[in-house]
């Protein structure tokens, strides 16, 4: 069945407040519900209807009186009195055998819960959506040392604690975690005195790595309350770390709850990526309390209205506390990786959608990233000072709330004046929008004509033009900039912007700061890219003129067999030369578009990808790269010794990627021979990890992967990583049996999602050896999809999307992927949200 947006009503009934206790017990663990509701005078309908799924109803009543109500797989239905009245229920579940990761299930021996989006309904019977709010008081009796529940402490015993949420929050925020655990614990004491104690619990053993997500944690919370206002509201802010997670973490009240992956670092386990990934997943979810729980979602259609917004804090916030630029390269680098493919296949969806059949499958990069950029759009559009007053106007107006992207759109209307009506397209068109670009120069006047075209996507065979907000600078014959920033509002389908008295033909530096997630076609000749490469003052350009010089060469690599030219070769030594330039930036600038990518640009220019044409055009690339800046690699590579200890900051991590990324090139010149020797002295997982890639680049490092098994394999999160690597870098002849013989290894556990999306995930990541032209490797993830999907469809549907690309390939690989997509599709008892995904892939 299929749910939609315009279908929403309120609910019938009004909850005031919810009590639960929990026995707990690994199979047979009791909930009881002690819930007072009351009419919803704003609603017509009043029916009473409970969301329940794989609950045992032990009993029930209604203001004291014994009730039978009618119970289906999917809830249930009584008939309540038309006044406030009480109800209760008790209900038995089975958190031992919950293998799906949501509701209340076990990892490790410990219990805890997943809500989001609708797992609330599998530990009682609720209203079960997000607009029905109420304040929480929760008991848990249950004989393990760590009884945690959302909000304060209120009450404490052997065997037993109770937690009381004073602020309404909808049931997906629910959480409970009960286990042996340990704490690092700290302080901190909010802009108007409210002391909170923080503590990060985590599983004995990983004590040690708890310090680095306590600093981001307390920062996180400095920094909301200085850039926007926002102060924590309870006395204690808990996290914990699980093993066994479907995503990255949640935000629930006052009790988050992280992968661990998404939290425990050190030095010598987690890469300076890890690190930094952290930092800003703490961030996320400590924002999320006020964009997010504070005021909430009215429905899960309205999802982006706390995932963009958060995303979009978050992003602000890893920019303040490193280097801004190069935060924004490495988000639209990933918003190009992930978010581009989603949104022109089979799968785009506009930001907000209209429709779906499983709410999981929308927590997408479009939703969330895509989601962001809108943001971030908005508050170009309107400017700094506009964008702090909405929010402020957003947070007063709102508080307790659950709302709509409506309610959102007019803070900025109330506040600015301005219509936002056509702003709006961007959360209802789906799709990548592109920007054709023009250029005329007569008598001192420059003309800038952009014309904007949206391609159809799957429902919506019609775009209209949206607001695109384009950043543009230009610069002079010598690289001077003769006119700074300005921001031109793109709204009708072809528009004109003039410059005036200039003395001569500007270079036109457009889309600076990647302003709107659009693709920008501009006929550039490879020496203005260099010339751009090597003069513009927006850093975002600057990088972005490398980027589309090593894209241009590598596709007349593949389509005209052309040989890298000196405009990307020489314009990318002299860029590396400069070591006025931060190392970081550096390195991205080293950086090449993905596989994967590339494979799209060729399809949207009509020509069919030949995925080892590509890996061989990278390589071809990449060695000549190496021998062109041979003199200079050793010089780069010392960058990655650092002073002092470890630090997996901006600075020092900045250094190590360049570092890292000369060692790739050093080692297509070597072998890996040094690889071998840094290997051996690495101190720190980067390092470490760096070098191992190199050396199996190389052919190398059947050694090093042993010895790296024997030093990690009592850490999971390593593990990972030695899973992962080996998929993600086999020979592409070789990835499909690689993979394959890692199922088989003892320490695939692959009802774990982290283990198992390493591995898939590595495979799906490595292009050629996925497209192995003997589908193996469709085989093979088919293979195990549809082993995962009865034990965890969230995950499975998940990674479905690695065949979202297919009609892009040949007609044999289509043959070959369709043949996969329909055997899971006729796997008897498929759950729905693979269903769903398998067959929009197919429809698409
Ligand atoms: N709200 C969480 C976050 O973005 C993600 C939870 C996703 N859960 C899910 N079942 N899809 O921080
Ligand atoms: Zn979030």
């Amino acid at each position: 069945t299929t749910i939609y947006l315009k279908d929403y009503t309120p609910f019938g009934y009004i909850v005031d407040s919810v009590h639960l206790t929990f026995d707990l017990a690994p199979h047979a663990t009791r909930v009881k519900s002690r819930i007072a509701f009351r009419p919803n005078p704003e609603a017509s309908d009043k029916t009473f209807f409970l969301h329940g799924e794989e609950l045992k109803l032990i009993r029930a009543s209604i203001d004291g009186a014994e009730v039978t109500p009618d119970v289906t797989d999917k809830g249930l239905t009584a008939s309540v009195p038309d006044a406030p009245f009480v109800w209760e229920a008790e209900v038995e579940i089975d958190p031992g055998n919950n293998t799906a990761l949501e509701g209340l299930y076990m990892s490790n021996g410990m219990y805890c819960t997943q809500c989001e989006a609708e797992g609330f309904r599998k530990i009682t019977y609720y209203p079960d959506r997000p607009d029905v709010m109420s304040t929480f008081t929760v008991r848990i009796n249950g004989n393990l040392p760590v009884l945690l529940s959302n909000g304060n402490p209120t009450g404490k015993g052997k065997g037993w604690a109770e937690w009381t949420d004073p602020w309404p929050k909808p049931a997906y925020l629910f959480a409970l975690v009960a286990g042996d655990l340990v704490a690092h614990s700290d302080g901190f004491t909010t802009k108007s005195g409210r002391h909170v104690d923080l503590n990060l619990w985590v599983r004995p053993g990983d004590e040690g790595k708890c310090a680095f997500g306590m600093e981001a944690l307390k920062k996180s919370m400095k920094w909301d309350e200085d850039v926007y206002g926002r102060e924590y509201d309870l006395d204690v802010f808990n996290i914990v770390a699980v093993d066994d997670f479907n995503m990255g973490a949640m935000e629930n009240k006052g009790l988050n709850i992280f992968n661990s992956s998404a939290v425990l670092a050190s030095p010598e386990t987690s890469t300076d990526a890890n690190f930094e990934r952290i930092e800003a997943i703490i961030a996320h979810e400590y924002f999320h309390n006020w964009t997010g729980n504070r005021i909430t979602c009215r429905d899960w259609f309205q999802l982006c209205l706390k995932e963009g917004l958060t995303v979009f804090r978050d992003a602000q916030f890893t920019s303040d506390m490193r280097s801004a630029p190069v935060k924004r390269i490495n988000d639209v680098i990933e918003l190009r990786a992930r978010q581009f493919p989603e949104d022109n296949g089979p799968l785009a969806h506009p930001v907000r959608p209209e429709s779906f059949q499983e709410i999981n499958n929308f927590y997408t990069a479009t939703v969330y990233e895509k989601g962001a950029e809108v943001i971030g759009m908005l508050k170009t559009l309107v400017g700094d000072e506009a964008y702090a007053k909405a929010l402020d106007l957003y947070f007063e107006r709102h508080d307790g709330q659950a709302c709509t992207i409506e309610d959102w759109l007019k803070v900025f209307e109330d506040t600015t004046g301005r219509d936002l009506s056509q702003f709006k397209r961007w959360y209802s068109q789906a799709g990548t929008p592109r920007v054709k670009v023009e250029e005329d120069w007569a008598d001192g006047t420059y003309t800038l004509t952009l014309s904007q075209s949206t391609p159809p996507t799957p429902g919506q065979p019609e775009k209209l033009p949206q607001v695109i907000p384009v950043a543009v600078g230009l610069l002079g014959p010598n690289g001077d900039e003769v006119r700074g920033t300005e921001v031109l509002e793109l709204t009708d389908a072809r528009q004109s912007f003039t410059f005036e008295g200039l003395a001569a033909k500007p270079v036109p530096s457009i889309l600076r700061g990647f302003s709107a997630p659009v693709i920008l076609e501009q006929d550039s000749t490879p020496a203005q890219r260099a010339f751009m490469l090597a003069h513009d003052t927006d850093p975002f350009n600057r990088w972005e003129a490398g980027r589309a010089l090593a894209t241009e060469t590598l596709l007349g690599m593949i389509t005209r067999d052309a040989a890298p030219g000196s405009d990307y070769l020489d314009g990318l030594l002299a860029v590396m030369r400069d070591d006025a330039l931060d190392p970081a930036y550096r390195a991205l600038m080293l950086g090449l578009p993905t596989q994967s990518e590339l494979a799209g640009m060729l399809h949207d220019k009509g020509v069919t990808p030949d995925p080892m044409a590509i890996w061989t055009a990278v390589e071809t690339l990449r060695q000549a790269t190496a021998q062109h800046m041979q003199d200079l690699l050793p010089r780069l590579h010392s960058q990655s010794l650092v002073d002092g200890p470890y630090r997996p900051d901006a600075e020092q991590s900045g250094k190590r990627a360049l570092g890292s990324a000369a060692l790739a090139l050093i080692s297509r010149l070597d072998g890996g021979t040094q690889a071998a020797t840094e290997y051996a002295r690495a101190d720190n997982m980067t390092l470490q990890l760096s070098a191992l890639s190199c050396l199996l680049k190389s052919g190398k490092g059947e050694a090093e992967l042993a010895a790296f098994y024997e030093q990690w394999r009592h850490d999971r999160l390593v593990m990972d990583k030695w899973f992962g690597l080996q998929v993600a870098l086999a020979s592409p002849d070789r990835a499909p049996e690689i993979a394959r013989r890692l199922t088989e290894h003892p320490d695939f556990n692959w009802k774990n999602p982290n283990r198992f999306r390493a591995l898939m995930g590595g495979l799906a990541m490595n292009h050629a050896g996925f497209h192995h032209a003997s589908g193996a490797s469709y085989e093979l993830l088919a293979d195990w999809l549809i082993r995962l999907d009865p034990v965890n469809p969230q995950t499975t549907a998940r990674m479905c999307s690695a065949f979202q690309t297919w009609k892009r390939y040949d007609a044999d690989r289509q043959d070959l992927i369709r043949a996969q997509l329909i055997r899971i599709a006729e796997t008897p008892d498929l759950s729905r949200d693979t269903t769903e995904m398998i067959s929009r892939i197919l429809a698409g």
